[in-house]
């Protein structure tokens, strides 16, 4: 029998965790199989204990249970704990271990799939939500020379810089942030939008000063057709990008975590970027 895993979330039918994990399967030749689960709100914990208990060998996890997974977890990653909320669940001897691979999908996504290096870029961050946070050590990491957090509660955006201002010391990084004011006055290398925003059309405050050529604006939510900051963004002359990379290479981490194995995230990119336009 092949190893089991399974994405949990409520929604959850509509995920593209078991197309791409079954892609990466095949890829390495891995015994995976990978299922969906509804989780019910307010039965995370049953329902992964019985995963657990059929011999589940580890879970993604999706809206809205990602804090959930972070408290049920016996053991979290550094990376995990920083971002308060865990996408990766493994199931070993030693108990549940907790981990997030959405700040290293993105930083894969941007670097390896779209060609633009984070070191010494201006990167600026619009959101201080969950999204936001998650990715602030793995940005850190690539070394870029600043980061700018823009949220429209700037008070969020300031506990955010509170929160990792000994870290952007140690990594060498101009760590920054409050409201839309916020923002330098420079055109900026990696636009991020972390809001919640595009998924009722709504475009975070930003200074326009901040999109220009040579700007890869990043969203990271994902759907047919490109959302209104893509749309606005390449108004003003930058390139734009949407989440689904990012959904993919934090599958490829999890995998990894997993298996050991490092699957091929941008050929299964491809791949499904294909199948949707097929579809649409
Ligand atoms: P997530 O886990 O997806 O980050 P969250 O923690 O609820 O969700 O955070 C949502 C983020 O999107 C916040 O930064 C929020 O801004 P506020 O802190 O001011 O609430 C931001 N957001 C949501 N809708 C927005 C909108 N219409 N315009 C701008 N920012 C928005």
């Amino acid at each position: 029998m092949k190893d089991q895993y399974a994405v949990i979330g409520n929604p959850v039918e509509h995920s593209k965790s078991p197309w791409i994990h079954a892609r990466f399967a095949e890829q390495t030749g891995e015994p995976v199989e990978y299922g969906r689960i509804l989780g019910p709100l307010g039965g995370f914990e049953a329902a992964v204990k019985t995963f657990i208990a059929s011999g589940g060998r580890g879970m993604n996890v999706t809206v809205p249970f990602k804090l959930d997974a972070h408290a049920f977890a016996d053991s979290l990653s550094p990376r995990a704990a920083a971002a308060g909320a865990v996408n990766t669940l493994s199931f070993g001897d030693d108990g549940v271990r907790g981990d997030n691979t959405d700040g290293v999908g993105l930083v894969r996504d941007i670097e390896a799939n779209l060609g633009v290096s984070l070191k010494g870029a201006r990167i600026l961050l619009l959101g201080a939500g969950g999204a936001a946070r998650g990715v602030v050590l793995p940005i850190f990491d690539r070394q870029p020379a600043a980061l700018t957090i823009v949220n429209r509660t700037a008070a969020k955006a300031h506990e955010l810089v509170e929160q990792f201002a000994a870290r952007a010391k140690e990594s060498g990084v101009r760590f920054t942030g409050g409201g839309a004011e916020s923002a330098e006055k420079v055109r900026y290398d990696v636009v991020i939008n972390a809001t919640a925003g595009s998924l009722d059309a709504a475009l975070p405050e930003c200074d326009d000063a901040a999109f220009g050529p040579g700007t890869l604006a990043y969203d990271m939510m994902y759907g047919p057709k490109p959302t209104v900051f893509m749309e606005h963004a390449e108004r003003l002359g930058a390139r734009a990008a949407d989440g689904l990379g990012m959904l993919v290479e934090q599958a490829a981490e999890s995998f990894f975590i997993w298996r050991g194995v490092r699957p091929d995230g941008g050929a299964v990119l491809r791949e499904l970027r294909q199948t949707l336009a097929a579809k649409a």
